[in-house]
Formats: structure tokens, C-alpha cells, sequence
């Protein structure tokens, strides 16, 4: 599962769309967590789709990672500050790939 505690443990390693990663990132087999208040770890999501289908917002978009051990698409929180934290893709992502933080 997502480390709850990513940002005290990890580092900021890039931006991508508009939200940060958080590394450590080595492409492509370790593509590190995407996002921070609506927060993805690339390297559990295995494409499940639950979270895009029921998010309320529309928050996450699908973006091609070729080459991932886990799968080659991933949700990423492309609209994160549209959040309204009502914590549905946390409680239905199969491998727990997703922390949202409230407040
Ligand atoms: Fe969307 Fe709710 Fe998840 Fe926020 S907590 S990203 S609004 S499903
Ligand atoms: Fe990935 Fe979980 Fe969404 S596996 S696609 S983050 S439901
Ligand atoms: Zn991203």
C-alpha cells in the first residue's frame, strides 16, 4: 500500500502535468508517487480504472508508463485541486495505491 507518510520519506524528484513526483524515479520501472494531496503510487497501481470511473470530479486521467512491471497505464491525479475529498478512490483502488489527505 501507499506510504501515508510520503512526504516526510520521500523527496520531490519532478513535476509532471502540474502535481509533484515524488521520487526516487528511474524510469521505467520505478516511476515513484504522483501527486500531493490526491497522492498515486505508480509503482502499486496496476490500471484497475475503479478510481477514474468513480470519482465524482473527474481528478485522475489515464498516462501511458510503457515498460512498468506493474501495468503500462496508470491514473494520474492530472486535476488534483478539483478534489473533494470524499475519499471513494481510496476505498475502491484494489491495492491501495491512493492516499488522500483532508485539510
Ligand atoms: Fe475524486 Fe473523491 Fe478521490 Fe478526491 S477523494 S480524487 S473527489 S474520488
Ligand atoms: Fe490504479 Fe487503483 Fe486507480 S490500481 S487505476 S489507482 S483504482
Ligand atoms: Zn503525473
Amino acid at each position: 500500500a501507499i506510504d501515508p507518510n510520503f512526504e516526510a520519506n520521500r523527496d520531490v524528484a519532478e513535476q509532471h502535468e502540474g502535481h509533484r513526483v515524488w521520487g526516487p524515479v528511474d524510469e521505467p520501472e520505478q516511476l515513484g508517487i504522483h501527486g500531493t494531496h490526491v497522492a498515486v503510487d505508480f509503482d502499486i497501481c496496476i490500471a484497475d480504472g475503479a478510481c477514474l470511473e468513480d470519482c465524482p470530479v473527474d481528478v485522475f486521467e489515464w498516462t501511458d508508463t510503457p515498460g512498468h512491471p506493474e501495468s503500462d497505464i496508470k491514473a494520474d491525479p492530472i486535476n488534483e485541486t478539483q478534489c473533494i475529498d470524499c475519499m471513494l478512490c481510496v476505498d475502491v483502488c484494489p491495492v491501495d495505491a491512493i492516499d488522500v489527505d483532508p485539510g
